[in-house]
């Protein structure tokens, strides 16, 4: 199949999740508007539909709280099976929350970077300042409401704010959570994908355990840092608030506003990051349970997110590839893996191959480990890795996940973020 006509599909699938408001991140599956789909879904969009792309990001930052948390998922007045819905949420309870339904938690903050990159390709001067204070109250909100040592890396409440819901990395802290009464719910993420892609029963009553936390709190900030059973000082989410920090700094330059306050929670996060995260004796990034106040031993690919923040000294590059991507034993490919980047190492005794961040291929985590390899100078090493991620988009189509096994689809057909990266991987490369 040519570049051209993959493009072409791919264009099709963003205008066919295309609701005129915002993007559905897949047809059946997710049919509101989530925050780094959205993001990324924008810049997808900026190739070809630039005033469409903006108009993805006023409709998402339409569902800001006033306190500036950007939730992880805007419900605008989109009726749908979807569940979680609104009615179970019920965050009219809390003083901040805003007029248009939402979730009550967060997600991965990249939406400064996809700002910077949009504007950086095509000036938009405009568009900027419009959105700039939004990003900015957001950033200040991760930085305070959710500090819970002064370290200023932000802390998660709830593995779904991670965007890796059941990554194997949050296990052990589950262990630590009983839920004593479940409010009656019915699962609707198993109706269009597989049970044997999705979360298992445990993780999923838990997810939903920590839902009732939170809306018996009114959603109250502090109190939620206070008593969240889940509390997690995530790599990934902190490796994309750093490299957002920067280019939201970088997007107050342009615009001529103090960078100050930005600088600081660099200075701050840069100074705590690898005393949190870095385990030398593995020669990798682990998470962090705040409540038991330790690192996670579970080697994910979350432990490549710090290239994309330029964190890691060059040495610490060359170990996190060497050993660890490059290895057979763990991400690198063999006979029986063919694909990469797994989403958990392969030699973790709960890697599944299909079962959702269990240890499929995302394209999403190829595109954000693509960038931080090109930061460092790993063309070759880049450009290998973006190949078999368009090749696996090209033998599957524009699927949620893949099985690295043999490259065939998992989880939600035409999914937008597959798309929108495949127009950004192959663009003018
Ligand atoms: C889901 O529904 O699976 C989402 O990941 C929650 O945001």
């Amino acid at each position: 199949m040519t570049t051209n006509s993959l493009i072409d599909q791919a264009i099709s699938v963003l205008r066919l999740n295309d609701t005129g408001v915002f993007t559905k991140p897949g047809p059946h599956q997710y049919p509101h508007q989530w925050n780094w789909d959205s993001a990324l879904i924008a810049l997808g969009l900026s190739h070809f539909d630039l005033p469409r792309a903006q108009a993805e990001i006023r409709s998402l930052l339409s569902g800001q709280w006033q306190d500036g948390m950007l939730p992880s998922v805007v419900y605008h007045a989109a009726p749908s099976d979807y569940f979680p819905n609104p009615q179970f949420w019920q965050i009219e309870n809390s003083a901040s929350a805003p007029r248009v339904p939402t979730t009550g938690i967060t997600q991965p903050p990249l939406l400064a970077t996809i700002v910077r990159l949009m504007h950086d390709r095509q000036p938009m001067p405009e568009f900027l300042r419009e959105v700039y204070p939004a990003l900015l109250h957001w950033h200040r909100w991760l930085h305070t409401a959710r500090d819970a040592d002064g370290t200023g890396l932000a802390c998660i409440i709830h593995p779904w704010e991670s965007g890796t819901d059941d990554s194997p990395r949050w296990l052990h802290l589950f262990e630590a959570i009983h839920p004593e009464a479940l409010p009656e719910f019915q699962r609707g993420d198993t109706r269009y994908v597989a049970a044997t892609e999705r979360p298992n029963r445990t993780e999923y009553e838990r997810f939903i355990y920590l839902i009732d936390v939170f809306r018996k709190r009114n959603y109250a900030p502090a109190e939620l840092l206070q008593h969240s059973p889940f509390l997690a000082q995530d790599v990934l989410f902190n490796a994309i608030l750093f490299r957002a920090d920067e280019d939201l700094r970088a997007l107050a330059v342009s615009l001529q506003e103090p960078a100050e306050e930005i600088d600081g929670w660099l200075q701050t996060v840069r100074s705590h990051f690898d005393a949190r995260f870095w385990d030398a004796d593995a020669a990798l990034y682990y998470d962090y349970d705040v409540r038991a106040g330790k690192r996670i031993p579970v080697n994910t690919a979350s432990t490549f997110l710090p290239l994309f923040a330029g964190l890691p000294s060059e040495e610490q590059a060359r170990q996190l590839v060497e050993q660890h991507l490059l290895n057979p034993m763990e991400y690198g490919r063999d006979e029986d893996v063919r694909h990469w980047v797994t989403t958990t190492a392969k030699n973790e005794p709960t890697w599944e191959a299909r079962r959702y961040w269990r240890g499929p291929v995302w394209v999403i985590m190829n595109w954000l480990i693509f960038e931080g390899l090109r930061r460092y100078r790993y063309d070759d090493l880049a450009q290998a890795l973006r190949r078999d991620t368009v090749g696996l988009i090209e033998g599957a189509g524009f699927r949620e996940y893949y099985d690295a096994r043999d490259g065939s689809g998992c989880g939600s057909t035409d999914f937008s973020w597959s798309a929108a990266l495949l127009i950004e991987l192959t663009k003018d490369r």
